[in-house]
């Protein structure tokens, strides 16, 4: 043990492997960046799963551990997923839990963005927010983080960056759509990011 400590005196600090459940690549861009050199996060495709995972539930924080737990079945490893709505007040928080599927199954952007306008049209309430659920399975416990970005809908689609409604959602205090911003600039409001930072302080806490 005391040779072991003479030539490794310092102490070795493997970083912490975790799945995220998704197979969004814009989800896994985001998010890497945010925990880049903090956790080594695999994606599904390079744990070699390939499934679409279900998302059957009412509620995002029942979708969020259905996915995880999915995930947790195929591998018992460590794994988080998110799951993410878009919450416009005017239309009863819909689109919410069925913000992927809001024109129908074929889960397309453009149709989704289409037919939010289209329900918006007679409405001055522009009010909405985007609110995500991360859920984590860690040793077995399962944990669950939110993130909230408070903003609203735009009369129409602005700026070409990001993915699902970003070309259409300013958030409060800003003057653009996440769609004209660069990562850095919608992480600093971002509803994911915010859920992501809940998380590593949570992971940060158990390591002292
Ligand atoms: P999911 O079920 O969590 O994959 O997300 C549901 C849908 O919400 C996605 O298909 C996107 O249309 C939308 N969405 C989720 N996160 C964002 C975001 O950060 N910006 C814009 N749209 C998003």
């Amino acid at each position: 043990m005391q040779a072991y400590k003479k030539y490794f005196p310092f102490r070795i600090k493997f970083m912490q492997q975790l799945i995220f459940a998704t197979n969004n690549s814009n989800k896994i861009k985001e998010i890497k960046a945010v925990l880049k050199g903090k956790f080594d996060i695999i994606t599904l495709e390079e744990a070699g799963i390939d499934i679409d995972i279900p998302e059957p539930h009412d509620t995002l924080e029942a979708n969020a551990f259905e996915k995880a737990r999915v995930i947790y079945g195929l591998t018992k490893k460590n794994c988080f997923s998110e799951d993410t709505g878009l919450e416009v007040q005017a239309l009863n928080n819909e689109p919410g839990v069925k913000s992927a599927r809001y024109a129908g199954e074929k889960r397309s952007f453009k149709d989704n963005i289409k037919l939010l306008l289209t329900n918006l049209q007679q409405e001055e309430n522009r009010k909405a927010r985007f609110r995500t659920v991360i859920s984590l399975i860690l040793n077995k416990k399962e944990y669950q983080f939110e993130g909230i970005c408070e903003g609203y809908i735009a009369k129409e689609e602005k700026g070409n960056n990001g993915f699902g409604y970003d070309a259409v959602f300013i958030p409060a205090d800003s003057n653009k759509t996440f769609a004209e911003m660069n990562m850095e600039e919608k992480n600093k409001y971002s509803h994911r990011k915010k859920a992501v930072q809940k998380l590593i302080d949570f992971l940060d806490g158990l390591e002292h």
